[in-house]
């Protein structure tokens, strides 16, 4: 499939491979670029040590990386030693992008910015982000409110009135050749899909919670801030994360004040949870597009397969009579 998206990353299928926190190293990241997308390091909270090792793994294959934001201004220096390792693209989202915008440019390397608002999304272009991600609530993951369907579209029309050259990326939800096609009907260039390569052979990811998540249906997700609170971690008020509800969610989730003031048993219980993957306690970070997932096939088959069937919607599509 030929996109400006897949002109300008120099990529064969419209597809960047999000880069999820704790799930996608360089075995993820690198199979998917070499199935003919764009493969990314999730270096999420900046465990320098653990990115560097994920860019080993991915053995010289052509992957970019992605960072939180907000977590990056904590310590800045994280960003040159990302750039050494020359990243086919920077993924930047949750957060203000501006400062970090003139050492990815002056280091010839693509920026790009994951957006959850059309504010956002304005942000972006004005410190000349070159692909923005307009993401939409059914994500996996940390995110926002506003629902995919209404968002890209409103985000291509801001595009195109700054006649910007700016690219587009759908995420959230994205998660067969149908969701791919309608990313491109919407006006997007292409899409960022996490869910259905977090459920893939190469990603990290605990089996018992991988076969938790396979059995369960789009109605099983919940956006919550619980994980954020039991682990301490310090996000900004307005995002929350979408997971698969199990027990521990469905006992905290509307009384993450209590959560605050019991933190530390549950802390500890959550913990090692996550460790032995115990699905009713960890957190299993997965989209609404869980109840399209069944197995979790290798990466490349996924591409293969999402290119295949969004080819032959797009076929079907122009095919409609129109009268
Ligand atoms: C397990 C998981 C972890 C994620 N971690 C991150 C992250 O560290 N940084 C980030 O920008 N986005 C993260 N996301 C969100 C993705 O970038 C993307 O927006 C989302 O996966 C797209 O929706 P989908 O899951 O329905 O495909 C994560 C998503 C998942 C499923």
């Amino acid at each position: 499939m030929k996109t400006r998206l897949t002109e300008a990353l120099g990529i064969t299928c419209p597809v960047i491979q999000a880069p999820m926190a704790f799930a996608a190293g360089g075995a993820l990241a690198s199979a998917v670029s070499n199935a003919g997308g764009l493969g990314m390091i999730g270096g999420a909270y900046g465990d320098a040590g653990w990115i560097d090792q994920q860019f080993g793994i991915a053995g010289g294959a052509r992957v970019g990386c992605g960072l939180i934001t907000w977590k990056l201004a904590e310590q800045p220096q994280l960003l040159d030693q990302v750039l050494e390792r020359s990243p086919a693209a920077l993924f930047l989202s949750f957060g203000n992008p501006a400062p970090f915008a003139p050492a990815i440019r002056d280091a010839g390397v693509p920026l790009i910015c994951q957006v959850q608002t059309l504010r956002d999304a304005q942000q972006a272009l004005d410190c000349g982000a070159d692909i923005i991600v307009a993401q939409g609530a059914d994500a996996g993951g940390h995110g926002e409110s506003r629902g995919t369907f209404a968002l890209v579209p409103e985000v291509a029309d801001e595009i195109a009135r700054q006649n910007s050259e700016a690219l587009l990326c759908a995420a959230g939800g994205i998660t067969d050749g149908r969701g791919l096609a309608a990313a491109l009907m919407l006006g997007a260039d292409g899409a960022v899909i996490g869910t259905r390569f977090w459920a893939s052979r190469e990603a990290l990811v605990h089996p018992r919670i991988l076969d938790r998540a396979l059995s369960a249906t789009g109605d099983s997700t919940v956006r919550t801030r619980v994980v954020d609170v039991v682990r301490g971690f310090d996000w900004p008020g307005r995002y929350n994360g979408r997971v698969l509800r199990n027990p521990f969610i469905q006992k905290w989730h509307g009384s993450e004040d209590t959560l605050k003031l019991e933190a530390g048993a549950e802390a500890a219980r959550w913990a090692a949870a996550q460790e032995a993957g115990d699905p009713d306690v960890a957190t299993v970070f997965v989209g609404e597009g869980i109840g399209l997932i069944s197995s979790a096939p290798p990466a490349g088959s996924i591409l293969e397969n999402l290119t295949a069937v969004a080819q032959r919607c797009l076929t079907r599509a122009a095919s409609i009579t129109v009268c």
